[in-house]
């Protein structure tokens, strides 16, 4: 399976901090920001790894990460993404190298406390369709939210005003071969951007979206409040812990 990490975006919800570098560069107590998700995708055996960067200072990814060295990894693939257009278009300029290909796609600015190798493990048994994780926030209209019926995820809502559960949809996806199509169907939203909730809504309508709930904690850390929050956790007990 391919590992696909989006580091693009312009991360303007983070200015000044992210007006002459890239958010992912910004630092998680010990590390750059970027270092958790590639962490996070070798410790579930994910070693064909692309970053897809963007914005300002994305030569400094090549810079800081190299080859991989650093997390064990032989070789890194880089591409770039103009502008903001979304999630699913920054997944999609992945395709000229993991097409036809199954994929795990990590939000550069998700961090996790243990690790996702029971999901990976489950998808690569499940073979066809999508998985999804999910955890339990008490500010759910921030996020992708899904409602789950009868052991199934019925629909997902992008950032709700009144959201129907507290079941956040976390950034790290497992998407079948399929996807790649998909993210070619897909028209901008509102805010102007190629949604990863179409994506999963797709897969969801199509009856083959699995999903499972994360042990341990998780944050994003693409504010003020969430880029403090993710440094104390780390501070306390670390990120992507195996076992
Ligand atoms: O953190 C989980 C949430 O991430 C999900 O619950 C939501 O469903 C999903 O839409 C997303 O929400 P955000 O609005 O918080 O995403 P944000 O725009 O902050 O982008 C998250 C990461 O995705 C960012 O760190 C880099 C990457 N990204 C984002 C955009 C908009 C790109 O690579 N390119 C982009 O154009």
């Amino acid at each position: 399976m391919k590992g696909v990490i989006l580091a693009g975006g312009l991360g303007t919800r983070l200015h000044p901090l992210t007006k002459i570098t890239n958010k992912h560069l910004l630092p998680i107590y010990d590390r750059p920001m970027i270092y958790y998700p590639i962490e996070a995708m070798v410790n579930a055996g994910i070693t064909d790894i692309m970053i897809v960067t963007g914005g300002r200072k994305s030569g400094d990814f090549l810079s800081l990460l190299g080859n991989g060295k650093d997390f064990g990894l032989k070789h890194l693939n880089y591409t770039y993404q103009e502008g903001e257009g979304g999630i699913a278009e920054a997944l999609g300029l992945a395709e000229h190298w993991a097409a036809g290909s199954p994929v795990c796609v990590i939000l550069g600015d998700n961090i996790i406390e243990w690790n996702i190798k029971a999901a990976v493990a489950d998808f690569r048994a499940q073979q066809k369709g999508a998985k999804i994780i999910l955890k339990e926030v008490h500010d759910p209209e921030r996020f992708g939210v899904a409602t789950v019926r009868e052991g199934k995820v019925a629909k997902i809502v992008e950032k709700p005003k009144q959201p129907e559960s507290n079941y956040a949809v976390i950034g790290i996806y497992l998407y079948d071969g399929r996807v790649w199509d998909i993210i070619k169907t897909l028209k901008p939203s509102d805010r102007g951007e190629l949604e990863i909730t179409d994506v999963n809504n797709w897969y969801i309508q199509d009856g083959t979206m699995s999903y499972e709930v994360l042990n341990g904690w998780w944050t994003d850390a693409g504010t003020f409040k969430s880029l403090h929050s993710a440094a104390s956790l780390v501070a306390q007990g670390g990120a992507n812990k195996l076992g």
